[in-house]
């Protein structure tokens, strides 16, 4: 079904007035070095991201500024300012240093939202330490692929996530340290042998640092992401990657001083980095982090009882607010919201203008991923929005669509969505993988792995992925990942996975796995193999298994996972010459 455009009013007539009256104007002649003199630098031209969120605030005297408003799952509630943010960084990076930590390590952590989480995360990154934020909802597998690729030396946790994985702990010769967070001392079990207490360390360490001189182009955070092929690759990012956080926190998020802002996203994933931690804070905003888990309820009592003003979050999360019903929403005075944002998946346009009603306004949908570090293509508020469109690309940020030759394609024909390098929040490598980061670069362009169509007016329109990647809840699951794990069941001969459709978390991952003879595919044995992936992969374990006799494979003997999707979804098989015989 086809949406009408939402208009809006002009900008000088909206009640806040736009950071980004008009993008086509905004386009013309910009430079990415003109947001350069928005951010404060160290001297002799250095440039930290932690410094940029925290201490510039407080050295223009905007110390006393409540930074983060914590919202605990049990109804606590903790606030901090941009000062005591800075002393509780600055302890962290004494933590650190005092271990004989280095410039350039990377440090991991795996912890739910909680304020220590982002005292760990600026404060690693005032030394000049490499941050690699997990998943909390990780089982043992994913969190020892990220942290042994990376060489990672310390890891900061819970009791409860680090029990969860401490088997695999062995298996990182490079892990020096355990620092185990126990927020309130809310885990009654004794630190295990060899661990360190964050508390403990943070108690004696001294709240006055000297911030690393870190270049703008040193390494500053790793995010893993999954392809098609082979186990999750680190996108390495830098410090210069505030320059675009700040400026689509500014045009996209359109944040202002006053706003109280909300992201809905877990740290683990790059939207809970780069916008639950660097556009917000690099603009100075109040931001509201609530540790506590979807629910309908609880999400709009947030927005109430904090007056929220701006919020991201994602199609998923949409979805289920919609599912829950419209009065649950009228329930609560949700009149603060000014601006709603969106990222991860397709906003369905339906979602989109269920927002008009619900918020009267449009839910604002925009694209970037892992790779790109920030926000590539947004629909603004002072533009008019095309329900479905992921709107257009931001200042500074050329995106073509390309034809199986890598050409561009004529306005209004689909191909695979690229982009020139070359904007500040680019990653800079694969860790461990630059014949793959190389890869993607072709004729010029990034290639990004999506395909997508650009309207006569310079809308962008996602169609699809190009490859065998699943979304699930926004979250990107690689194939090799999962498939991996299943074939350790000693059962499992052969496993293939791939993303079937669902209705909440647009696709939900499925295995098929042919056994090993002398193995009956029972409804007992099916139970057992969907245990062992829940065991060892925790939230990207596979929801349903089917038994077959044998997987479909190419004569050169790789299995075709295209193949199981099109059976299963009831589409055309496509060709088959390549199949192996039987
Ligand atoms: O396929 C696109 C989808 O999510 C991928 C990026 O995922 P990730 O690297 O985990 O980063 C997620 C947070 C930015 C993209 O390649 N995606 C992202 N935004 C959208 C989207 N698909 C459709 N519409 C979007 N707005």
């Amino acid at each position: 079904m086809e949406y009408e455009t939402i208009g809006k009013e002009p900008a000088d007539k909206m009640a806040v007035m736009p950071n980004l009256p008009d993008v086509d104007a905004a386009r013309v002649g910009f430079q990415w070095t003109d947001i350069y003199k928005d951010l404060d630098w160290l001297p002799g031209g250095y440039l930290n991201q932690a410094h940029e969120c925290i201490d510039r605030h407080v050295n223009a005297g905007r110390g006393d500024k409540t930074a983060l408003i914590w919202v605990g799952k049990n109804g606590e509630e903790e606030r901090y300012t941009f000062q005591d943010m800075k002393e509780q960084t600055n302890k962290f990076a004494n933590v650190l240093q005092s271990l004989g930590v280095e410039k350039g390590e990377r440090i991991f952590v795996f912890m739910e939202r909680l304020p220590e989480l982002y005292f760990a995360i600026f404060g690693a990154l005032k030394l000049g330490a490499v941050v690699g934020p997990l998943f909390s909802a990780f089982g043992p597998d994913p969190v020892r692929d990220r942290m042994q690729d990376s060489g990672a030396t310390v890891l900061v946790a819970q009791p409860d996530l680090k029990r969860r994985v401490s088997e695999m702990l062995p298996a990182l010769p490079d892990l020096k340290y355990t620092i185990i967070v126990n927020k309130d001392g809310r885990d009654k079990e004794p630190l295990a042998k060899g661990d360190l207490s964050y508390e403990t360390l943070m108690a004696d360490a001294s709240s006055e640092f000297e911030i690393a001189n870190t270049s703008m182009y040193d390494y500053s955070v790793i995010h893993y992401t999954s392809g098609t092929t082979g186990k999750p690759k680190g996108a390495v990012h830098r410090h210069v990657a505030v320059v675009q956080q700040y400026a689509t926190g500014k045009w996209a998020l359109d944040l202002h001083p006053d706003d109280i802002y909300w992201c809905t996203a877990d740290p683990g994933w790059v939207t809970g980095t780069s916008y639950g931690m660097f556009a917000p804070w690099s603009n100075g905003v109040t931001q509201v982090i609530y540790e506590g888990g979807f629910s309908a309820r609880a999400w709009y009592e947030v927005i109430q009882k904090y007056s929220v003003t701006v919020w991201y979050t994602a199609p998923t999360a949409i979805r289920m607010l919609m599912k829950a019903g419209d009065d649950v929403p009228a329930r609560f005075d949700l009149s603060t919201l000014r601006h709603i944002n969106s990222v991860g998946e397709p906003l369905n346009p339906e979602a989109v203008v269920w927002g008009t009603k619900v918020f009267d306004q449009a839910i604002h949908d925009n694209y970037w991923q892992t790779e790109t570090g920030a926000i590539m293509v947004a629909n603004y508020p002072a533009m008019p929005v095309r329900p479905g469109s992921m709107g257009k690309p931001i200042p500074g940020v050329e995106v073509g669509i390309l034809d199986g030759e890598y050409n561009p394609v004529p306005a209004g024909e689909e191909g695979y969505l690229a982009v020139r390098p070359g904007w500040p929040s680019m990653f800079h490598t694969y860790w461990n993988n630059l014949e793959l980061y190389n890869s993607k670069f072709i004729k010029g362009w990034y290639i990004s792995g999506d395909q997508a169509k650009i309207d006569e007016d310079g809308y962008v329109w996602f169609v699809g992925r190009a490859d065998d990647v699943i979304n699930t809840a926004g979250h990107l699951v690689g194939p090799f990942e999962v498939e991996s794990v299943l074939i350790e069941h000693p059962a499992v001969a052969e496993a293939a996975v791939i993303g079937i459709p669902d209705a909440l978390a647009m696709e939900v991952v499925k295995g098929f796995v042919s056994l090993k003879d002398g193995f009956e595919p029972t409804e007992e044995l099916r139970r057992e193999i969907l245990g062992h992936g829940r065991k060892r992969l925790q939230a990207i374990a596979p929801r349903s298994i089917e038994f077959r006799a044998s997987l479909p494979k190419t004569r050169s003997g790789k299995i075709m996972r295209r193949l199981l999707k099109a059976e299963e979804l009831g589409l055309p098989l496509g060709d088959t010459s390549t199949l192996e015989d039987d």
